[in-house]
């Protein structure tokens, strides 16, 4: 049977837009997405930057309240939670910030910036909490010596190694991974991801793991979720969904990924979207990409919006041509496709 820790239903975020004025307009981040995840296991969520990933992140991680839907935790609707229980739930789930600058509070020692979760949730103090503190920092490939520096002091990989061991040292089971490794130099980026998954097999945590790269989110994932304008479109295995892609869009992000094998990649042909992606204030009509999609058919895919429909053991695509796949001779690309 599966062990389902996470569970999110018709989970929806929308934001008052900015001088919205009379007619006050809202900002659809996050559309009706459901999913489920498996404890220890990781989701990586993946799409171009505006379409929601960040959003959905912090709605889970308790940081922003939904505006409908449910999140269940641990068998529990979390959505609306009293205060005390999301004291509770702020010790279970966790995010990692993408800028590990930005999240360290430059005042505070390592000491006070790792202890300082001990204490606030009653855990530990003192020595005990300062001991706990140095065997997360340890665990994040840090030592003793840390304790008493400020964050300025430490490289751009060593910060996000203290975010870390921040954010783990209260043991979550759920931890958000927001773009961890985006702002590390490419020689860092390995090696906090490996880190977070020796951590996650060590403490038996579940990551979503949200990232733009195609590449790092293949390495980390057991499944994949793919975004565009606040809807996933596509979620699967990893195999699943790199390697038969059944959204039109999941392809196109596919196709601008380098491959290693020099052969392959001669023939790899990039896809060119049309135009920049549409404000998340109106979305297009019938299927939300259908302004940017190669395959779109009018008037069917600008009017009718499609199911999210199971191509297979799980494997769900918002597509209308989700089984039959778009690459059949029916459905050839009309228009840009560029080398
Ligand atoms: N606090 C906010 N208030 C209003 N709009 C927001 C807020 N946060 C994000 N947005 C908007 O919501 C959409 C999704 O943003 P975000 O979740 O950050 O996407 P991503 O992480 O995929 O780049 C964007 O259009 C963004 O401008
Ligand atoms: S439903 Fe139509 S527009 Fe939307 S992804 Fe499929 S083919 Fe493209
Ligand atoms: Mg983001």
């Amino acid at each position: 049977m599966k062990d389902i820790l996470l569970e999110v239903i018709s989970l929806t975020k929308r934001y008052p837009a900015s001088g919205g004025g009379f007619r006050a307009q809202t900002v659809k981040a996050v559309e009706s997405v459901n999913f489920q995840l498996q404890r220890g296991e990781t989701l990586g969520l993946i799409g171009e930057s505006g379409c929601g990933k960040s959003t959905l992140g912090r709605v889970l991680g308790q940081l922003a309240p939904a505006t409908s839907g449910q999140i269940r935790f641990d068998g529990r609707d979390i959505s609306k939670s009293s205060r005390r229980e999301l004291r509770e739930l702020r010790q279970q789930i966790q995010i990692i910030f993408q800028d590990p600058y930005g999240s360290l509070n430059p005042r505070m020692t390592i000491r006070d910036i790792v202890v300082e979760p001990l204490r606030n949730f009653g855990i530990a103090r003192g020595v005990e909490a300062e001991n706990i503190a140095v065997r997360m920092l340890n665990l994040c490939g840090l030592g003793r010596s840390v304790l008493d520096r400020y964050p300025r002091e430490f490289s751009g990989g060593q910060r996000q190694r203290i975010g870390i061991a921040r954010a783990l040292v209260l043991k979550p089971k759920f931890v958000v991974a927001d773009e961890p490794v985006s702002a590390l130099d490419v020689s860092i980026q390995a090696q906090v991801i490996n880190l977070l998954k020796d951590l996650q097999r060590e403490l038996g945590m579940t990551y979503l793991f949200i990232g733009h790269d195609m590449a790092v989110v293949k390495h980390v994932s057991d499944r994949v979720a793919v975004m565009y304008l606040g809807r996933v479109v596509e979620i699967g295995t990893m195999q699943q969904v790199y390697g038969n892609p059944r959204h039109p869009y999941t392809k196109v992000l596919l196709s601008s990924v380098p491959i290693p094998d020099p052969e392959q990649e001669r023939q790899r042909t990039s896809i060119t979207l049309k135009g920049a992606l549409p404000s998340p204030l109106s979305p297009p009509s019938g299927c939300p990409f259908h302004t940017r999609c190669p395959w779109a058919q009018l008037p069917l895919c600008s009017t009718v919006e499609p199911a999210s429909i199971d191509v297979g053991e799980g494997h769900l695509s918002s597509c209308h041509f989700a089984v039959e796949g778009v690459t059949t001779t029916q459905h050839k690309p009309p228009f840009p496709v560029t080398k």
